[in-house]
Protein backbone atom coordinates (compact mmCIF):
# COMPACT_ATOMS: atom_id res chain seq x y z
CA UNK A 1 0.00 0.00 0.00
CA UNK A 2 0.93 3.55 -0.69
CA UNK A 3 2.21 5.80 2.10
CA UNK A 4 -0.41 7.12 4.10
CA UNK A 5 0.47 11.11 4.58
CA UNK A 6 -1.37 12.85 6.91
CA UNK A 7 -1.76 16.50 6.69
CA UNK A 8 -3.09 19.81 8.01
CA UNK A 9 -3.01 22.38 10.19
CA UNK A 10 -1.18 22.89 13.84
CA UNK A 11 -3.60 21.30 16.12
CA UNK A 12 -5.74 19.08 13.40
CA UNK A 13 -5.13 15.69 15.05
CA UNK A 14 -2.63 14.57 12.71
CA UNK A 15 -0.57 12.78 15.78
CA UNK A 16 -3.06 11.53 17.70
CA UNK A 17 -5.27 9.77 14.41
CA UNK A 18 -2.22 8.41 12.82
CA UNK A 19 -1.90 6.60 15.93
CA UNK A 20 -4.71 5.36 16.18
CA UNK A 21 -4.73 4.50 12.53
CA UNK A 22 -1.52 3.03 12.80
CA UNK A 23 -2.92 0.47 14.99
CA UNK A 24 -5.79 0.01 13.41
CA UNK A 25 -4.04 -0.71 9.66
CA UNK A 26 -1.51 -2.09 11.41
CA UNK A 27 1.69 -0.28 10.11
CA UNK A 28 4.12 1.87 11.66
CA UNK A 29 3.70 5.73 11.72
CA UNK A 30 6.12 8.44 11.20
CA UNK A 31 6.07 11.34 12.34
CA UNK A 32 8.10 13.81 10.33
CA UNK A 33 8.93 16.58 13.68
CA UNK A 34 10.07 12.93 15.64
CA UNK A 35 12.50 12.62 12.88
CA UNK A 36 14.14 15.75 12.43
CA UNK A 37 14.41 15.94 15.86
CA UNK A 38 16.24 12.65 15.59
CA UNK A 39 18.19 13.07 12.81
CA UNK A 40 19.37 16.49 13.87
CA UNK A 41 19.78 15.92 17.87
CA UNK A 42 17.42 19.38 18.32
CA UNK A 43 14.36 20.12 19.24
CA UNK A 44 12.06 21.75 16.62
CA UNK A 45 11.77 24.74 18.57
CA UNK A 46 15.51 25.31 18.80
CA UNK A 47 16.20 24.50 15.14
CA UNK A 48 13.62 27.16 14.95
CA UNK A 49 15.66 29.66 17.12
CA UNK A 50 19.35 28.52 16.10
CA UNK A 51 18.75 28.34 12.44
CA UNK A 52 15.95 30.37 11.52
CA UNK A 53 12.45 28.72 9.90
CA UNK A 54 13.85 28.32 6.10
CA UNK A 55 16.45 26.19 7.79
CA UNK A 56 13.74 23.93 8.79
CA UNK A 57 11.81 24.43 5.89
CA UNK A 58 14.77 22.84 3.82
CA UNK A 59 14.86 20.17 6.77
CA UNK A 60 11.68 19.51 6.07
CA UNK A 61 11.64 19.36 2.33
CA UNK A 62 15.24 16.77 2.26
CA UNK A 63 13.62 14.33 4.65
CA UNK A 64 10.17 14.05 3.23
CA UNK A 65 12.55 12.45 0.11
CA UNK A 66 14.24 9.85 2.54
CA UNK A 67 11.20 8.30 4.23
CA UNK A 68 9.46 5.19 3.21
CA UNK A 69 6.93 5.49 0.50
CA UNK A 70 4.76 1.94 1.10
CA UNK A 71 3.20 0.57 3.85
CA UNK A 72 3.61 3.78 6.64
CA UNK A 73 1.38 6.65 7.91
CA UNK A 74 3.28 9.56 7.61
CA UNK A 75 2.02 12.08 9.92
CA UNK A 76 3.31 15.73 8.76
CA UNK A 77 4.20 19.06 10.01
CA UNK A 78 1.61 21.02 9.84
CA UNK A 79 3.84 23.31 7.11
CA UNK A 80 5.17 20.39 4.79
CA UNK A 81 2.30 20.65 3.02
CA UNK A 82 2.30 24.04 2.23
CA UNK A 83 6.00 24.22 0.01
CA UNK A 84 4.41 23.42 -3.26
CA UNK A 85 7.24 20.42 -4.00
CA UNK A 86 6.30 18.83 -1.51
CA UNK A 87 2.92 18.88 -1.82
CA UNK A 88 3.94 17.09 -5.58
CA UNK A 89 5.69 14.53 -4.08
CA UNK A 90 3.66 13.11 -1.63
CA UNK A 91 0.36 13.07 -4.15
CA UNK A 92 3.24 11.68 -6.55
CA UNK A 93 4.38 8.77 -4.11
CA UNK A 94 1.28 8.65 -1.75
CA UNK A 95 -2.51 9.23 -0.65
CA UNK A 96 -2.66 12.66 1.47
CA UNK A 97 -5.82 13.11 3.92
CA UNK A 98 -6.37 16.92 4.73
CA UNK A 99 -7.93 16.75 8.31
CA UNK A 100 -10.28 19.53 8.35
CA UNK A 101 -10.87 21.27 11.76
CA UNK A 102 -12.57 24.78 11.77
CA UNK A 103 -10.54 27.65 13.29
CA UNK A 104 -12.61 27.79 16.46
CA UNK A 105 -11.70 24.09 17.12
CA UNK A 106 -8.28 24.66 16.65
CA UNK A 107 -7.94 27.63 18.17
CA UNK A 108 -9.21 26.02 21.71
CA UNK A 109 -6.50 23.55 21.16
CA UNK A 110 -3.17 26.01 20.48
CA UNK A 111 -4.40 28.56 23.14
CA UNK A 112 -1.43 28.04 25.96
CA UNK A 113 0.42 25.93 23.52
CA UNK A 114 4.27 26.21 24.65
CA UNK A 115 6.05 23.90 21.75
CA UNK A 116 5.02 25.26 18.81
CA UNK A 117 7.68 28.08 17.97
CA UNK A 118 5.01 29.42 15.25
CA UNK A 119 2.66 29.51 18.12
CA UNK A 120 4.71 31.51 20.70
CA UNK A 121 5.56 34.02 18.01
CA UNK A 122 2.31 34.82 16.71
CA UNK A 123 -1.02 36.56 18.27
CA UNK A 124 -4.83 34.75 17.44
CA UNK A 125 -4.75 36.65 14.57
CA UNK A 126 -1.84 36.12 12.92
CA UNK A 127 -2.36 32.35 13.42
CA UNK A 128 -5.84 32.74 11.94
CA UNK A 129 -4.15 34.25 8.62
CA UNK A 130 -2.09 32.18 8.39
CA UNK A 131 -4.09 28.97 8.25
CA UNK A 132 -6.77 30.58 5.76
CA UNK A 133 -3.38 31.16 3.47
CA UNK A 134 -2.64 27.55 4.12
CA UNK A 135 -5.73 26.28 3.55
CA UNK A 136 -5.60 25.94 -0.40
CA UNK A 137 -2.76 24.07 -0.22
CA UNK A 138 -4.56 21.44 1.96
CA UNK A 139 -7.20 21.46 -0.03
CA UNK A 140 -4.98 19.58 -2.40
CA UNK A 141 -4.74 16.41 -0.64
CA UNK A 142 -6.00 13.93 -2.39
CA UNK A 143 -8.99 13.29 0.71
CA UNK A 144 -10.50 16.03 3.07
CA UNK A 145 -11.51 14.28 6.03
CA UNK A 146 -14.08 16.41 8.20
CA UNK A 147 -13.08 15.92 11.72
CA UNK A 148 -15.84 18.02 13.53
CA UNK A 149 -17.94 16.01 15.67
CA UNK A 150 -16.29 12.37 14.94
CA UNK A 151 -14.43 10.55 17.54
CA UNK A 152 -10.87 9.33 16.69
CA UNK A 153 -11.84 6.56 16.18
CA UNK A 154 -14.56 7.23 13.21
CA UNK A 155 -12.39 9.13 11.13
CA UNK A 156 -9.81 6.30 11.40
CA UNK A 157 -12.62 4.18 10.33
CA UNK A 158 -13.49 6.79 7.23
CA UNK A 159 -10.05 6.67 6.33
CA UNK A 160 -9.68 3.04 5.43
CA UNK A 161 -12.39 2.64 3.96
CA UNK A 162 -11.18 5.33 1.44
CA UNK A 163 -8.00 3.63 0.86
C1 LIG B 1 4.60 23.83 11.96
C2 LIG B 1 3.92 22.80 12.57
C3 LIG B 1 4.53 21.93 13.58
C4 LIG B 1 6.05 21.88 13.38
C5 LIG B 1 6.62 23.25 13.35
C6 LIG B 1 6.02 24.12 12.25
C7 LIG B 1 3.89 24.65 10.95
O1 LIG B 1 4.00 20.61 13.50
O2 LIG B 1 6.38 21.19 12.19
O3 LIG B 1 6.43 23.83 14.61
O4 LIG B 1 4.54 25.38 10.19
O5 LIG B 1 2.64 24.57 10.89
P1 LIG B 1 2.48 20.23 13.96
O6 LIG B 1 1.57 20.56 12.82
O7 LIG B 1 2.55 18.77 14.21
O8 LIG B 1 2.19 21.02 15.18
Amino acid sequence: MKALYLVGFMGAGKTTISEELSAILEIPVIDTDQYIEQKTGRSIPQIFEESGEQAFRKLEKEILKELPTNDVIISTGGGVFVQEENRLWINKKGISFYLNCDWEELERRLIGDTSRPLVQKSNLDQLQALFEQRRPSYEQATYTIDTANKTIHEICIEMKELI
